[in-house]
């Protein structure tokens, strides 16, 4: 850049026809330059960074200008060009952030009363006007109804909602949108050429979404860019500087799940799994998107794609372990190989069962035969992160779930998790797999088809039913969910679909 001034007021739009992407407003409020047809007071409102200070600066610039009535000002005149440094004596600029209370508003009203000092009109342009208080209000309520013919309100503020009902009927609104994209791609690039700043494609489409619409907030990402990257952005340093995921491994991961390579897919997802979670289901349903158009993806499997990603996203909303929201979204868009697979091993192992070849361990008890034979499967087969390695599993399990009983038909198991709150997340992530693999153990073992209950503890009681009273001591446990491997077929049915699931014959 060849000057240090901040993009952003570098590149202030200086008349309506600058102001990017906000053609209605411009549109009216051009009319009205243009035929002198005026109110006493004007609301601009919307998002921030879209254009509601600089539309009313350029407006009460347009209003003074020499050559008015015009919709485009001369910028030569005096007039425009106090406007333009900001020295203009008769636009006065007040920032109800910092102004809020009554006595502002009583020397405000105090100004109204004396003539302009050069031009036609004396224009009052209040910013952030919902931070005014309810007093402030009421005082300026009279003077904005019937100001002296020589002024003109002008208040702006990113949350109208926040304004009185009184304050808005006396008020010309216009509401400003979120920029559209494509018009803050072509406002970047051309902001580009002007700096001689090289740039590719993918970075400016990057750096335009990133500001969700708010062109401030896009100018200001853009300047960072060009601080970290020098004089030519790429895409590689600009997803780096923002944090985001490399592009080319979100179409990797893409590749795996439409080709269902689970082992790899995993690997892949595990060294994305340091970027918040949410950030990297946008970007991949940005990704989706891109290929809805530009690739032979069938448009039923990147429905199904979006699904996925969306529910992944409502479980982060609900508070879920991000990392396992990552796994889960992905892995379940290749679910129907998944599940075909848990079931045919779980079919296999049944039809085969043949309990004496089991290795019961050397006690025989079914508690070391839990904690030999469960635990160890269910940690090889540990499908998720690298953060919650074997040992923390292990020890999650051991110091959480005992082991109670095993009638020949129902193996009771008691989860109680006190207050440790991470194994509560590292093993709710793992009910399912725990289940699993506890039912086929001790279906081999005892060649009959078992069911299991779980028991909850107080503790984990009380946390599902907060209203009710506690009983404290002895063994107060309590059957709450018991499964048997019809029910268990049941619900992979209804999670992944009854069209997914094979289920031979028994
Ligand atoms: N519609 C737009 N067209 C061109 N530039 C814009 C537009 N909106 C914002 N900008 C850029 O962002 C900067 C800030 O815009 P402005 O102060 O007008 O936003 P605002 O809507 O008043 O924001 P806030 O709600 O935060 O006060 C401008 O200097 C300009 O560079
Ligand atoms: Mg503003
Ligand atoms: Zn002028």
């Amino acid at each position: 850049m060849n000057d240090s001034k901040v993009l952003a007021l570098k590149y202030r739009p200086k008349n309506f026809n600058e102001l990017v992407g906000q053609e209605a407003v411009a549109r009216t409020l051009k009319y009205s330059l243009q035929s002198d047809s005026l109110a006493n007071a004007y609301l601009f409102s919307g998002l921030r960074g879209s254009g509601k200070t600089s539309s009313a600066r350029i407006f009460a610039k347009t209003l003074l200008c020499e050559t008015a009535p015009t919709s485009l000002p001369c910028e030569e005149c005096e007039s425009c060009q106090m406007a333009n440094r900001g020295s203009h004596i008769d636009i006065i600029e007040m920032d109800a952030a910092s102004n809020r209370k009554i006595d502002d508003i009583r020397d405000l009203i105090e100004q109204t009363q004396y003539q302009p000092s050069i031009g036609r009109f004396k224009i009052f342009i209040i910013d952030e006007v919902h931070m005014l208080t309810k007093e402030a209000f009421n005082a300026l309520l009279k003077t904005l109804e019937e100001p002296p013919s020589y002024v003109k309100f002008i208040l702006a503020t990113t949350d109208p909602l926040k304004l009185p009902q009184t304050i808005l009927s006396r008020t010309q609104h216009f509401s400003f949108k979120r920029i559209d994209k494509h018009l803050v791609a072509q406002h970047l690039k051309d902001i580009l050429h002007r700096e001689n700043i090289e740039f590719d494609d993918e970075s400016i489409e990057t750096i335009s979404r990133s500001g969700g619409g708010s062109l401030r907030d896009t100018l200001t990402t853009l300047q960072q860019a060009i601080v970290y990257c020098g004089n030519s952005l790429d895409i590689g340093s600009v997803t780096e500087m923002l944090g985001l995921v490399d592009p080319q491994t979100l179409e990797n991961v893409l590749s795996l799940v439409l080709s269902k390579k689970r082992e790899e897919l995993i690997e892949a997802i595990k060294s994305i799994s340091s970027y918040d979670s949410e950030m990297v289901l946008d970007e991949f349903i940005n990704l989706l998107k891109q290929k809805l158009f530009s690739s032979d993806i069938e448009p039923n499997t990147l429905q199904k794609m979006f699904e996925a990603v969306n529910s992944g996203k409502r479980l982060l909303f609900t508070g879920a372990d991000s990392e396992f929201v990552l796994y889960l979204t992905f892995l379940k868009m290749i679910s129907d190989d998944i599940v075909t697979k848990v079931v045919e091993v779980q079919q296999v192992q049944k039809s085969e069962a043949q309990p004496q070849k089991m290795v019961v361990p050397a006690d025989g008890s079914d508690k070391s035969f839990f904690w030999n034979s469960v635990i160890p499967e269910v940690i090889i087969s540990n499908p998720l992160s690298s953060k919650i390695t074997d040992e923390i599993l292990q020890k999650c399990m051991e110091s959480h779930i005992e082991f109670i009983d095993f009638n020949g038909r129902d193996i009771s198991l008691q989860f109680c998790f006190r207050d440790n709150e991470s194994c509560k997340k590292v093993l709710r992530a793992r009910y399912g797999t725990i289940q699993a693999v506890s039912i086929q153990q001790f279906n081999k073992r005892s060649g009959k088809k078992s069911q299991l209950k779980y028991l909850e503890c107080e503790e984990v009681k009380r946390e599902f039913q907060p209203d009710k009273p506690i009983e404290l001591g002895g063994v107060q446990t309590e059957k709450v969910e018991e499964v048997s491997m019809d029910q268990f077929i049941e619900s992979l049915k209804e999670t992944f679909g009854s069209d997914k699931i094979v289920e031979k014959p028994r």
